[in-house]
């Protein structure tokens, strides 16, 4: 087993594992309800809050892998900031019990030849944007689930088709955990934290808060319905296309939240306001939860 991580004087930090036997025997000595935060690593203050959320109960096992699978050709799967020994000192400073750290080759020995089919969500808004993401992100989730047998595991809200998906897998797989969600932690000016975010120059990022300013010009329009929501929403991207640099849209959806399937103008209850698009290259994504009253 890998040594636990001195950190500060009097604390001591995750005992770090990278193989499946390590992982085993590290787990075997975690007591209580086990907390599960699965990351791509490059942690800031939004993976913070997961890990703090899966600690309520007991111990917490966090795992930093970028896992292949999960992008497509010519996304960034090679430039994907990897910064493990910051993220070690972050898990330190939260307690973390074990960081779970494997290698592609521990992860996958073989090409994979049986995966997770996301089914028709997985299709649905971001998954039209990057085909196949879903599948290779609940493939991995899976085996996740499967070595670090957590009692509960948390996904952050702010990938909101990929928290609808890993229940949906849960549900449909009987996979024995409780998946929660973590509210998106943004910065002041709304931008919603993310790993990408490490790619935005400060002009791309003055661009980039127009996603969160539409959400929040669509969820100030939710009295007047569905339609004035996506119309408030749509002008709010409609001016950031013509900022320089521009946002390229990808999509803005509103959706219901369990299927990711378009709402109609007369939709009442929960729906989510999901966009997404790329600026300077880097592609963002953010969402709102939203009601509308009968
Ligand atoms: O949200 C992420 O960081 C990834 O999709 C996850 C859940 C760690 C799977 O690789």
């Amino acid at each position: 087993m890998g040594a636990g991580v001195g950190r500060d004087e009097g604390v001591v930090g995750p005992v770090v594992v990278r193989t499946r036997d390590e992982l085993d025997v590290a787990r075997a000595g975690l007591r209580g309800r086990v907390g599960f935060v699965p990351t791509m690593g490059a942690l800031h203050e939004g993976h913070r809050s997961l890990i703090r959320r899966a600690g309520k109960g007991g111990p917490v096992v966090v795992s930093v892998f970028v896992n292949p699978l999960q992008f497509g050709p010519g996304e960034d799967l090679d430039r994907y900031p990897r910064t493990f020994d910051a993220d070690l000192a972050v898990c330190a400073q939260e307690g973390v019990a074990i960081v779970f750290a494997p290698t592609v080759a521990t992860m996958y020995p073989d090409a994979p030849q049986v995966t997770v089919n996301a089914g028709a969500m997985g299709e649905r808004v971001e998954g039209i944007t990057r085909p196949g993401h879903f599948a290779g992100m609940l493939t991995v989730v899976l085996k996740l689930l499967n070595m670090v047998r957590p009692d509960l595991a948390v996904f952050g809200e702010k990938d909101a088709q990929q928290l609808a998906l890993v229940r949906r897998m849960v549900a449909d797989l009987n996979v024995p955990v409780e998946i929660v969600g973590g509210q998106t932690v943004r910065e002041p000016d709304g931008l919603a934290l993310s790993s990408r975010n490490r790619y935005l120059s400060a002009a791309d990022r003055a661009t980039a808060t127009a996603l969160s300013r539409a959400l929040r010009a669509g969820a100030d329009a939710v009295a007047e319905g569905p339609d004035a929501v996506l119309a408030a929403a749509n002008a709010v991207l409609q001016e950031a296309a013509s900022a320089e640099p521009p946002l390229e849209r990808d999509y803005l959806v509103l959706v219901d939240p369990a299927t990711f399937t378009d709402v109609g103008p007369e939709h009442r209850g929960p729906a989510v306001l999901a966009v997404a698009g790329r600026v300077g290259g880097t592609h963002l994504i953010d969402n709102l939860p939203l009601g509308f009253p009968a």
